[in-house]
Order: structure tokens, then C-alpha cells, then sequence
């Protein structure tokens, strides 16, 4: 069997595709990468959006655009938008009192880890399943935060369901409960159901976008590494991690390749080179059934629109190094020299096609 193309072309083909997850470790290129997508998913889909769930944002560094928790539309173009959101819970300081003080709602937080960083991402999936686009990408947090956001879902659910069935049992207490996730307020006699109310609602959401996640037609994943051990290693991880919770992936990129376009310039890039392509192959063993896609170490930063369209026709279309040429030789010297290879080779086999006949 041939190994799948070494593009990102089927991503684009899988029309039925919703939620395209892009992780990895933290400064190998996800940001990067996913703009670099939806850049190129803008083309061909409707309409497009981009989500940084990573605290510390970057898109707007990437788009060269400042933006918001709401979607702007990118500058350049008519239906790719972009938000940051904030997946990690913005307490006041007056609720962490409350929080505090109150040893009901302690124990429950802490019977149900993650509950609060997982209710404000329901709140963001909840908002997002509103939007109707045709399809969004997720640049996420550095490996660890993100399969913990993608595990949220079930938190929220196991969380959640153990609420309701304490309902019963609880009584007033979902006073309390229903001052921990907004719901009502002052007016004190319906708000046990009206807590039970926004629990179901939730429950509903999340239910959806669990299976949304774990269906391959609709949510993938797209991993984002550097030829390098660690990367290697934090990779196979996320593959590992991703196929517990059933989650799709089958794609891996591979950025910030060397591909030395002067042979004999430095021995450090040539130490660079060698140690690249030992973890290239190992990348091509592990993975062979993945689209595996190398995307050059530019000279320069990829910022702005310009330079996102541009770095990302890379990833549908596999990029092909310049010939390498000797130290001192010039560039244009190379090129000719490659010219009059090639056309060496051909004058051969024209030939030997002459001297069969
Ligand atoms: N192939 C490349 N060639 C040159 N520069 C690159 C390449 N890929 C990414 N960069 C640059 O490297 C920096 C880090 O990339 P990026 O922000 O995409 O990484 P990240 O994985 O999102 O980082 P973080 O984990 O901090 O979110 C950026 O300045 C980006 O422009
Ligand atoms: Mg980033």
C-alpha cells in the first residue's frame, strides 16, 4: 500500500468536517499552522472560524489584527473570522470569598475536578454551536491543557449527572449551587428548578458536542511537531491520549524542517540536518498510515495575512526545496547548474531511444 499523501488536501476534502482541532507542544508552530488552515479552508468552505482556547493568545500576533472573545471578520477576507477565547474560569474576587467560605460548594468542586474550567467551556461550545459555520478550527494550549479540554466534556458530564441525581437529596442547597453557575438570582422560590433547568440545558450541550467529538466525519485532530525528541515523544503521547477518548487524528505536521539549500554552509546546520532527518524517519516509520506533512524552517517570522497565505500553500500542496548548491556558488549559478543537470539527463534518454530504433 502507498503512504497517504503528505498534505493536508484531505482535510479540505472532508466536507462533513466541523471542529478541526491543531495542538501540540508549546512554540513548535500550532497558531501558525492552524491560521494557516483556516486561511486555506476559507477558500473552499462557507464560511470559517479560528478559536485560540490558549490563555496566552496569539492569533491576533498571527492575523496582525487585534481581536475579542467575539468573532471579527479577518481583514482581507469574506467569511473567515477569528476570537480568543478564555477557556479558564474569570472569578471575581467576591465569588473566590464565597467559594472559599462555603464548605458544600468545596466539596463539590472538589468531588469533581475541572468542573469550573469545564462549565465555562460548555458556555463557550454553547455559544460557538450558535454561530452556524461551516466549520471551525481550534488552535489550542500547549498538549496537556488541550487533552484536558478535550476530556471537559466528559467531566462535565459524570459532574453534572451527579448533581442531578443529588437533586433530590439536596433541597435548598441548590441555592448554593445555583449562585456557582449563574443561574437566577435574588428571587428565591423557583430557583431549584430554574438551577435543574440550566443543569438539563447544559447536560444537553455538552451530551452533543461529546458525540460531535468522537464522530471522525465531524471533529479531527491535527497534531503540530518539530523533528526533535521531545516532540517525537510528546506526539506519540498525544496520538496515545487522543485514541483513549476517541478522538480522531491522522494527521501529523512537521514544521520547521531544514531543508539545506547550501551544502557545506555550517556545520551547525549540517548537525542540524543530520539530526532532523534521523527523527523524520523515525516520524515515517511510527506514522506510516498518516498524512505526514513537513513544512520548511523559514528565515523569517510567518505574521500577517500575506505571509499565512503564502507559508500555507505548503501544507496542501507538499513543498519542494530548492536545489542545493555549494558555499560561495550564488543562487541563479545554482539554478543554472540544476538546469543543465536535468537537461543532461534528458539528452541521454532521447539517445537511448535513438539508438533503439
Ligand atoms: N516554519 C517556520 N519558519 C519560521 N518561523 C516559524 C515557522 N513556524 C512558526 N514560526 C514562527 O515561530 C513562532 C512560534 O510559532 P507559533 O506561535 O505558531 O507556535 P505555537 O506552537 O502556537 O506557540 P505557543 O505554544 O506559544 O502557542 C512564531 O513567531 C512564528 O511566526
Ligand atoms: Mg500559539
Amino acid at each position: 500500500m502507498s503512504s497517504p499523501e503528505p498534505t493536508l488536501q484531505n482535510i479540505i476534502d472532508q466536507q462533513s468536517l466541523k471542529w478541526i482541532f491543531v495542538g501540540g507542544k508549546g512554540g513548535v508552530g500550532k497558531t501558525t499552522c492552524s491560521s494557516g488552515l483556516a486561511v486555506q479552508l476559507a477558500a473552499h468552505r462557507e464560511s470559517v472560524l479560528i478559536i485560540s482556547t490558549d490563555p496566552a493568545h496569539n492569533l491576533s500576533d498571527a492575523f496582525r489584527q487585534k481581536l475579542t472573545k467575539t468573532p471579527s471578520l479577518v481583514q482581507g477576507f469574506s467569511n473567515l473570522f477569528a476570537m480568543e477565547v478564555d477557556p479558564t474560569p474569570d472569578l471575581g474576587e467576591a465569588e473566590q470569598m464565597e467559594w472559599a467560605q462555603d464548605s458544600f460548594l468545596q466539596d463539590l468542586a472538589g468531588s469533581i475536578p475541572g468542573i469550573d474550567e469545564a462549565m465555562s467551556f460548555a458556555e463557550v461550545m454553547k455559544q460557538v454551536q450558535t454561530f452556524d459555520y461551516s466549520c471551525i478550527v481550534f488552535d489550542t494550549a500547549p498538549t496537556g491543557h488541550t487533552l484536558r479540554l478535550l476530556n471537559f466534556p466528559t467531566i462535565l458530564e459524570k459532574g453534572l449527572g451527579k448533581l442531578m441525581s443529588l437533586k433530590q437529596s439536596m433541597g435548598g442547597m441548590m441555592s448554593q449551587v445555583g449562585r456557582m453557575i449563574g443561574a437566577g438570582g435574588e428571587d428565591g422560590g423557583d430557583l431549584t428548578e430554574q438551577v435543574l433547568g440550566k443543569v438539563e440545558g447544559m447536560l444537553d450541550v455538552v451530551r452533543k458536542v461529546n458525540d460531535q467529538f468522537k464522530d471522525a466525519d465531524i471533529t479531527t485532530f491535527v497534531a503540530v511537531c518539530i523533528p526533535e525528541f521531545l516532540s517525537l515523544y510528546e506526539t506519540e503521547r498525544l496520538v496515545q491520549e487522543l485514541a483513549k477518548y476517541g478522538i480522531d487524528i491522522h494527521n501529523i505536521v512537521i514544521n520547521q524542517v531544514i531543508f539545506p539549500d547550501v551544502l557545506g554552509a555550517s556545520r551547525l546546520l549540517e548537525a542540524r540536518v543530520r539530526m532532523q532527518s534521523k527523527y523524520l524517519e523515525q516520524f515515517n516509520e511510527l506514522y506510516e498510515d498518516f498524512n505526514l506533512v513537513k513544512l520548511p524552517l523559514l528565515e523569517e517570522e510567518v505574521r500577517g495575512v500575506d505571509a499565512l497565505k503564502a507559508f500555507s500553500i505548503n501544507l496542501l500542496k507538499a513543498y519542494q526545496p530548492p536545489a542545493p548548491r555549494q558555499a560561495g556558488q550564488s543562487a541563479r549559478e545554482a539554478e543554472l547548474e540544476a538546469q543543465v543537470h536535468s537537461l543532461t539527463l534528458r539528452v541521454k534518454e532521447l539517445e537511448a531511444q535513438l539508438t533503439k530504433q
